[in-house]
């Protein structure tokens, strides 16, 4: 894996509290999500990456999970096509960004739907999530391009969770961080898998950066087992952002 240089990040907008949630988790504290946002920002910065973070935006509560609405290669950058209505309109203000960084931008178009949330890099094989967001034709259109650029991409059969890296986290060196109903599946197997317990499911959202791996604060025994998978960890608080089902991996694209 070549490392990662750079990390796009939203500020969350006060409309944050009416964000999506599948479950009564409580309402975030603006405020608190704010100063978590604030370490999150340091925590990459610390894994050696320059941040680009963009300000708030009020119309959509959930732009602060940036993560869904692009995907990010080191040759090419797809614009999603949100599955969740009122997350649509976050693609127009990624473009903007997108094209001072890249030159080929692509897009999803409906009825493809497809969140970023759902897609796991592997190398140049890209596993694509079938969730409630994401659909078969978003998952096409999404390998359709990836394969001009000599990449691969397979579709898993989510169950349970949102997204596929609700549960699921590439450490690199064939080290897979999972939980759940990813413990079982066929494709999963050739990895060293690396199983997070159902106590401690939010924890399986980690991401990798740079030998380094970020986890959320308060989940020990993962913690315990990533560190002995030989990785140095950074632990970030993102208690309000966990409220609204987003994980760290969400809350940045990384290239
Ligand atoms: N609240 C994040 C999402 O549902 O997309």
């Amino acid at each position: 894996m070549n490392k990662f240089t750079k990390a796009i990040v939203r500020t969350p907008s006060k409309s944050l509290i009416k964000g999506l949630s599948s479950a009564n988790h409580g309402i975030p504290n603006y405020e608190l999500a704010l100063k978590q946002h604030t370490e999150y920002i340091k925590a990459l910065i610390s894994c050696g990456l320059e941040v680009t973070v963009l300000p708030p935006d009020e119309n959509f509560p959930d732009s602060t999970f940036v993560e869904d609405v692009a995907l990010l290669t080191d040759n090419c950058a797809i614009i999603t096509n949100p599955g969740a209505e009122s997350r649509k309109g976050e693609i127009a203000a990624i473009d903007e960004v997108l094209s001072k960084f890249y030159r080929n931008i692509y897009r999803i178009d409906d009825p493809g739907t497809i969140e970023a949330g759902d897609i796991m890099m592997v190398g140049s094989h890209f596993y694509i999530g079938l969730s409630e967001r994401t659909n078969e034709e978003g998952a096409k259109q999404m390998i359709y391009i990836l394969e001009k650029y000599g990449k691969t991409g397979s579709l898993i059969n989510l169950e349970k969770v949102l997204h596929l890296k609700t549960g699921l986290a590439y450490l690199e060196n064939n080290n897979l961080v999972a939980c759940g109903e990813f413990l079982i599946k066929d494709e999963f197997q050739s990895f060293n898998i690396i199983e997070i317990d159902e106590s401690e499911s939010y924890a399986s959202n980690c991401i990798w950066v740079n030998n380094k791996v970020i986890i959320p604060l308060g989940y020990p025994e993962a913690k315990e087992k990533i560190v002995n998978a030989g990785y140095d960890i950074v632990e970030v608080d993102v208690s309000e952002f966990k409220k609204l089902d987003g994980g760290l991996s969400c809350l940045s694209l990384r290239f």
